[in-house]
């Protein structure tokens, strides 16, 4: 049975510049009755929404505002009693996001839902940092995977993965940081392969971290690097030398030598790889 009246959209929020917002997100924000959001959804983005009861879903890693199926539920409960909900999710929805779940639930209650796809932060963020995940001649393929293995889930074949692609963009995958580089290493990536960490990526907390597959599991926890992180692993972390736009018009407004972040001073963060 279709429920009529009520429906659900999932709307990929970007991966924290507002303005990396779609326009059919806005639209359906601004006429949202319900909005339950995550974490990392930019704030600025809610006020899109005023007239909206909003939801906080939380999902810090390990830490859960609400469980998925409690997050399920509420989304049918809401679109049950005829609301327009908009189920607002960092980056892109479908992208290590739970979003296939949220839609297989709302797909077997019988409610209408949409999904309107977002920014995923694998090729946003190291853009903002100015690492194209493809370039000619440096690489020709990019995977995205997760360094967060949980029991139960499928495992990541690190030793398959790193002979099969050029550019490997990692989410979640700081914790695992010094097991992954190992296996990368071991698996026959040079320990000279170079490799970037990019924390709160598009936004102006952004602050990235670099060093080799051999050393950069000691320069991030020598940074003390706060989630979320995002890790890219290949020669086209190189051309951010040249390429990163975003760092320096920061420090351009913040007119502070030395910075590597979007506003804050963290000089020295930046290892250098000339
Ligand atoms: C649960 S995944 C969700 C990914 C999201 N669906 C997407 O498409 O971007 C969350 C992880 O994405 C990465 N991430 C998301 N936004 C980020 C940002 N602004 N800067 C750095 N990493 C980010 C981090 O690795 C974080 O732990």
């Amino acid at each position: 049975m279709i429920h009529r009246g009520g429906r659900v959209a999932l709307v990929g929020a970007g991966p924290g510049d507002p303005g990396l917002l779609t326009v059919r997100g806005r639209r359906l924000l601004r006429r949202a009755e319900v909005v339950v959001y995550d974490r990392l959804v930019a704030p600025a983005l809610l006020d899109l929404a005023p007239r909206a009861l909003r939801i906080f879903a939380g999902k810090a890693s390990g830490r859960h505002a609400l469980e998925q199926d409690e997050i399920n539920r509420l989304l049918v409960a809401h679109a049950r009693r005829g609301r327009r909900v908009v189920r607002l999710k960092g980056g892109d929805p479908f992208v290590f996001g739970r979003g296939g779940e949220e839609a297989a639930a709302l797909a077997a209650a019988g409610i209408r839902f949409e999904v309107v796809p977002g920014v995923s932060s694998a090729t946003a963020v190291p853009a903002y940092a100015g690492i194209p995940v493809s370039h000619r001649g440096v690489a020709s393929s990019f995977a995205v995977v997760t360094g967060h293995e949980c029991r139960g889930a499928a495992r990541v074949d690190w030793e398959r993965l790193a002979g099969a692609v050029d550019t490997l963009v990692i989410l979640m995958g700081l914790t695992s940081l010094p097991r992954i580089a190992r296996a990368l290493a071991a698996a026959g990536r040079p320990p000279s392969t170079p490799v970037a960490l990019i924390r709160a990526g598009t936004t102006p907390e952004q602050a990235t971290v670099t060093g080799t597959l051999a050393d950069i599991a000691r320069r991030a926890a020598a940074a003390r690097l706060e989630p979320p992180v995002l890790v890219v692993v290949g020669d086209v972390v190189a051309l951010r030398e040249r390429l990163r736009w975003f760092d320096r018009r920061a420090r351009r407004r913040a007119r502070g030598p030395g910075l590597s972040v979007g506003g804050r001073a963290l000089a020295g963060l930046e290892a250098s790889r000339r």
